[in-house]
């Protein structure tokens, strides 16, 4: 791909990856970019590199544009790899006169490239530089994604560039949100946002308040994964308000791992159950869908329903990882239950229902065991169950 012009004399030179697949445990099936910009004024300015296999993509477009050794400044809005990957590579070739970061941006090169000879120069909130015609005011954003984040906002062109935050993992030929489907849009954002924002929710609403009360003007958003938001970046922003309030809607998800379809077979009578009370549901069997895809279909849902066979004493390998990673998410409260198959010992109710009290979710009943394979009486609990959950998913959301 060659850079793309996104505001006068300010560039996309990024790259996408078409083939990485996982992302620290989420997955990408639609691959992802690493965003970089390029902007050209008395000051030539990069704002972010890509990640290291990456590096030569981003010498070949910027210098589709200038010589990669008029670059002055170099602003690393964020440390992770992704971003930070070529920077080593790209300050040996640009030699820049100053590096832009914040104070735990300092922190974070410092022991990622163990280098004492880059011409580092902390920013925080409220720094300014003046680069000719435009100047870039800094906004600290820790913890969105990681301690050193950081925004940059170019007042004369009411663009902000918010690296980690209201992007997507999608690779597109497309740069903008209005050139590409807008559900597929919207579907991978709300994906980023749960596997990636949700543990952050509280600073991510105080960070739009502030951003609000400040009276930003913001026409563009830039961010360093996926599509540039330039026809309406007030919908993503207001996305992320409305995902951070971690609101619910009356749908449950019916999560399940099986050894011998028994456990299956209470997953389908508890979808029965389920759909006579009247409620949204999703169906999902970790042997066919992944982690990631399931804490997306959380964000919005109001309860868990999770079923593991047990084995060994213990829930299924595939149920385990689901509840290590969501507990890492910290999800807000959901209804939840658990139920399974087992043969002799029936743990693994018991500890799903302790990582649900771990996550402070409102467990319903003490969860359903069945020995073996469920009877028709069985199957009939089973239906009861999905129906009482279904009525208290349309009472409200629990407290
Ligand atoms: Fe895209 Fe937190 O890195």
């Amino acid at each position: 791909m060659t850079p793309v012009r996104i505001k006068p004399n300010l560039y996309w030179v990024g790259a996408v990856d078409w083939n990485v697949r996982d992302f620290h445990g989420y997955s990408t099936p639609a691959g992802s970019t690493y965003n970089a910009y390029l902007l050209l004024d008395e000051k030539t300015v990069l704002f972010d590199t890509v990640k290291k296999p990456f590096a030569k993509d981003l010498v070949t477009k910027i210098s589709e544009i200038v010589e990669p050794e008029r670059i002055d400044y170099i602003v690393v809005n964020h440390v992770e790899l992704d971003h930070s990957g070529a920077l080593p590579e790209i300050v040996s070739l640009v030699k820049p006169e100053k590096i832009f970061c914040s104070p735990n941006g300092k922190k974070a090169l410092l022991a990622h490239f163990h280098i004492d000879d880059w011409p580092i120069e902390v920013v925080q909130t409220g720094s300014k530089i003046s680069l000719g015609s435009r100047t870039i005011s800094f906004i600290e954003t820790r913890m969105l994604h990681w301690p050193d984040s950081m925004f940059s906002y170019i007042e004369e062109d009411a663009l902000l560039i918010s690296q980690d935050a209201f992007g997507q993992h999608w690779a597109t030929s497309e740069r903008f949100d209005d050139e590409v489907d807008e559900s597929e849009l919207m579907y991978q954002s709300a994906k980023y946002y749960a596997n990636i924002l949700l543990p952050y929710s509280p600073l991510v609403q105080k960070l739009i308040a502030q951003i609000r009360e400040a009276g930003l003007r913001i026409d563009m958003i830039a961010p360093d994964h996926g599509l540039i938001w330039r026809s309406n970046p007030e919908k993503i922003i207001n996305a992320w308000e409305r995902w951070s309030r971690q609101e619910t809607s009356e749908k449950a998800v019916l999560v399940y791992d099986t050894m011998w379809q028994s456990t299956e077979l209470m997953a389908r009578a508890i979808a029965d159950g389920l759909q006579q009370a009247g409620i949204s549901y999703r169906v999902m069997s970790l042997s066919n869908v992944h982690r990631s895809d399931v804490v997306t279909e959380l964000l919005d849902s109001r309860s868990l329903v999770l079923g593991s066979s047990t084995i060994n004493n213990q829930m299924l390998p595939r149920v385990a990882d689901l509840l290590c990673y969501l507990k890492g998410l910290r999800p807000g409260p959901k209804i939840a239950a658990a139920f399974g198959s087992y043969g002799w010992g029936g743990e693994a109710v018991k500890q799903i229902n302790a990582a649900f009290e771990e996550m402070k979710f409102q467990v319903v009943d003490e969860g359903l065991r069945v020995q073996y394979v469920p009877t028709g009486d069985d199957l009939k609990k089973c239906v009861d169950l999905g129906r009482k959950i279904g009525a208290l998913v349309r009472q409200g959301a629990p407290a």
